[in-house]
């Protein structure tokens, strides 16, 4: 098996790559990723010299770049995880989103489908995408499941929502073997410090305002990075081809506890007075079109596939503090930005 996973130096694809590098020494990976602001080779740096792993830097919005490395590595399997990720970039800049997310996901299909000829035997498409497809759910009991009508509301739920339907189309129009997972919000190691869980360690650490959007009241559902990772294993093993698997962690907050949650880990972590980085918390104005509640109903991978997440949050958030209090350099690096500086030398 030549398997490409694109986004391997981000948050998730890291934890992806790293898992299928070591758990089957069989297969050849290789990551491509085109090292934009969230992509971070240190991510992967313990397992890059491993006989089974190559890096390609490439842009999946550049078919003919996509056409040689399909065809030039020989690969039978993609899991495609490259996109950009992040709600409030999407709201400043929403093309970005639509050609990486969209036209890059259509063009890995394309390139997928020319070099397989439609001759499918052996062959998988396996597309990352998010629950954000489905929309926002109130404040009760309600869940997305995997019929839910897709909803998406911002450019980037919107992008990756257009990207799920091509992949799905290439299922019904060519026959092409794909299959789709909608995660829930994921947090842990090495996750870019922009997001929620990871930006408040960071302002913790050095005492800085925690923004807190609107009221507060928002919820999501939190699932740990490798429990993401290891349902992507199950699910690109064994999962139904044309099939949609939603992953969630059964683990609803709303940001307001979840940040005095991690004001109080944190405070007995750093030896702070209990109370002190709560003070830190500053209501400011609501993201736009702010998604009210994100719930996953992920009964069908436990039935089906047998999977269920393996953390509670409470050791999930602790390792995960743990991570960035005993990996300052890696956020100094990417925080300060000369994270970008060594590779852009190396990859020029
Ligand atoms: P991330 O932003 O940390 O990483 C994205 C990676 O894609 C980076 O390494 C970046 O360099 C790469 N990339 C971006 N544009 C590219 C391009 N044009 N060509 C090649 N590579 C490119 O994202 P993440 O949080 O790890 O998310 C990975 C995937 O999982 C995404 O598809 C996202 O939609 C999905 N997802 C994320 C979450 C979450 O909570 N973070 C939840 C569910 C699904
Ligand atoms: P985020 O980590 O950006 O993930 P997503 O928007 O994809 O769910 O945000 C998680 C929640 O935290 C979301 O409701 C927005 C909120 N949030 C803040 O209140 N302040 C912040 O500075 C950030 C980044 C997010």
């Amino acid at each position: 098996m030549n398997l490409l996973i694109t986004g391997g130096a981000g948050f998730i694809g890291s934890h992806v790559v790293r898992r299928f590098v070591t758990q089957y020494p069989n297969y050849n990976i290789v990551n491509l990723d085109n090292l934009t602001y969230a992509g971070n080779l240190e991510n992967i740096k313990d397992i890059d010299q491993l006989p089974n792993y190559s890096f390609v830097k490439g842009d999946i919005t550049d078919l003919d770049q996509m056409r040689s490395v399909i065809n030039e590595k020989e690969i039978d399997g993609v899991i495609h995880l490259a996109a950009e990720s992040h709600v409030d970039r999407s709201i400043t800049d929403p093309l970005i989103f639509v050609r990486t997310n969209l036209i890059g996901t259509s063009n890995l299909l394309q390139a997928c489908k020319e070099a397989w000829k439609d001759n499918w035997e052996g062959k998988l498409f396996y597309h990352v995408s998010t629950d954000e497809v489905y929309g926002s759910l109130e404040l009760d009991h309600s869940m997305f499941t995997e019929t839910t009508a897709y909803d998406p509301r911002s450019p980037y739920s919107a992008s990756k929502a257009g990207s799920d339907h091509m992949v799905r189309a290439f299922y019904h129009t060519y026959h092409m073997p794909v299959v789709i997972s909608n995660c829930s919000n994921n947090y842990g190691p090495n996750h870019f410090p922009e997001k929620l869980i990871p930006l408040f360690i960071n302002n913790i650490i050095n005492r800085k305002p925690l923004p807190v959007y609107g009221s507060g009241e928002n919820v999501r559902d939190w699932l740990y990075v490798e429990d993401h990772a290891r349902a992507i294993d199950v699910i690109f093993h064994k999962g139904s081809h044309g099939d949609t698997y939603n992953i969630g962690g059964h683990n609803e907050w709303s940001n307001i506890d979840l940040i005095k949650t991690l004001c109080r880990v944190m405070d007995e972590k750093l030896g702070r007075s209990n109370g002190e980085s709560e003070q830190l918390i500053t209501y400011v104005k609501d993201r736009a079109g702010h998604d009210m509640r994100y719930a996953i109903d992920a009964s069908k991978l436990q039935n089906e596939l047998g999977w269920t997440p393996s953390l509670q949050f409470e050791e999930g958030i602790s390792k995960t503090i743990d991570w960035y209090l005993n990996n300052k350099e890696w956020l100094a690096n990417v925080t300060d930005g000369s994270y970008q500086e060594y590779y852009k030398k190396q990859y020029q």
